[in-house]
């Protein structure tokens, strides 16, 4: 079977990277090009890779970085992962879905637009048919987005406690990695020893993003889920993985037990497809009083190739009518490169592809 080729863009960067990460070997894509600014034109990638919890091939490590060029990457790769800052994504993307191109994204410029979907195989797979309302399809090209970092890992939980039990409302406080605000992102003197409470539109994005996420689709658009989702987010000294504490009020009354069956019982498509890069239990339930935590289990998720691509729960109580727990999970895997590739997988298996 021959590979669909694949261009990554903003191969540089913290998600960039990752992308070549989730790519090498990968059984259906291989990569055509990767392509940042012209300030790394013709940089090897082994001169500019900071990933330091997994190794590269040699060939992989010389690979030239190349200038973004639109018409270069629609004449000779089939397929574009994302990973470029948001203002440029917006334009950038448009034109190559308008060049017939499919394009998987990490950036929040389209995320809310009224037909692209903000995807995660193991949620809303029958959102992928939204593309076919965008004005490019005729063209073959479209737009795929993952959501934002923070709202990724706790999805998945919110969704197999939303089916089985109801929310109402959802309080979110978050713990978020350096890695999450790109390189070289925040200054060192801001932010070892210290937390910062504010990061820029992280928590509009997740108060809307979730629901969209969890809501259903129809030709007429996307009908977002009725329960609240009140965010607070913060930054912390550490390099990957984000710590969300999580308070929810149920429509119903279940016991902690039945909180944690449905948990740690949840599959998805991404799973009943056997996708290459889904983790064959997609919410893993820690008992310990001390976890989950970033150093620990960041990485979580099995085979190989999943790895960092599971949600790790943990610390699930009951306060006053309210659960509470702690969700930890991989910004730039499962948050980041992990989730579109992993949508690529999906379309691919479902012959989405065009
Ligand atoms: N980090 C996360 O946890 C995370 C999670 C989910 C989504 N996202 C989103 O994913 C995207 C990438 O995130 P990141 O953290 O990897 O960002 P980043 O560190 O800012 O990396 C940006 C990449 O874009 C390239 N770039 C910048 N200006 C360019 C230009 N004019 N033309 C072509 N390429 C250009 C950079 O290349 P040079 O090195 O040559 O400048 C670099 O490769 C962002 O939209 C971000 O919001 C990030």
């Amino acid at each position: 079977m021959s590979k669909i080729s694949v261009a990554v863009l903003g191969a540089t960067g913290p998600i960039g990277q990752r992308f070549v990460q989730m790519l090498e070997g990968h059984p259906y894509f291989e990569v055509e090009g990767l392509y940042a600014s012209e300030r790394s034109d013709g940089k090897r990638f082994g001169d500019i890779v900071k990933i330091r919890d997994c190794e590269f091939s040699d060939e992989t490590m010389g690979i030239r970085i190349k200038t973004m060029d639109i018409d270069r990457i629609s004449k000779n790769a089939e397929l574009v992962f994302s990973g470029i800052p948001s203002e440029l994504a917006g334009p950038t993307e448009s034109e190559l879905a308008g060049k017939g191109m499919a394009v998987f994204t990490n950036a929040g410029s389209h995320r809310m637009d009224r037909h692209v979907p903000i995807l995660i195989p193991e949620i809303n797979p029958d959102h992928a048919s939204s593309i076919e309302q965008q004005d490019t399809y005729g063209n073959g090209g479209y737009i795929v987005t993952n959501a934002n970092c923070s709202s990724t890992g706790i999805a998945m939980p919110l969704f197999a406690l939303d089916r089985k039990f109801g929310l109402d409302e959802v309080f979110v406080s978050t713990y978020q990695a350096l890695s999450g605000a790109g390189y070289p992102g925040v200054p060192s003197l801001d932010a070892v020893g210290n937390v910062i409470p504010f990061i820029d539109k992280e928590e509009e994005k997740m108060e809307s993003e979730l629901t969209k996420i969890l809501g259903g689709y129809s030709k007429d658009g996307f009908k977002p889920a009725d329960f609240k989702v009140m965010a607070n987010c913060a930054r912390v000294p550490v390099v990957d993985g984000h710590l969300e504490s999580l308070v929810i009020k149920f429509e119903s009354s279940p016991s902690l037990e039945d909180i944690s069956c449905a948990l740690s019982e949840f599959r998805g498509e991404a799973q009943t497809l056997k996708l290459p890069s889904a983790p064959d239990a997609p919410i893993i339930v820690r008992t310990e009083k001390n976890r989950p935590q970033p150093i620990y289990d960041v990485l979580a998720g099995s085979p190989e190739r999943a790895k960092g691509m599971a949600s790790t729960v943990g610390r699930i109580r009951e306060s006053n009518g309210f659960c509470k727990m702690f969700v930890l999970s991989h910004n730039t895997l499962r948050g980041g490169a992990g989730g579109s590739v992993l949508n690529a997988e999906l379309f691919k298996a479902k012959g989405l592809l065009r």
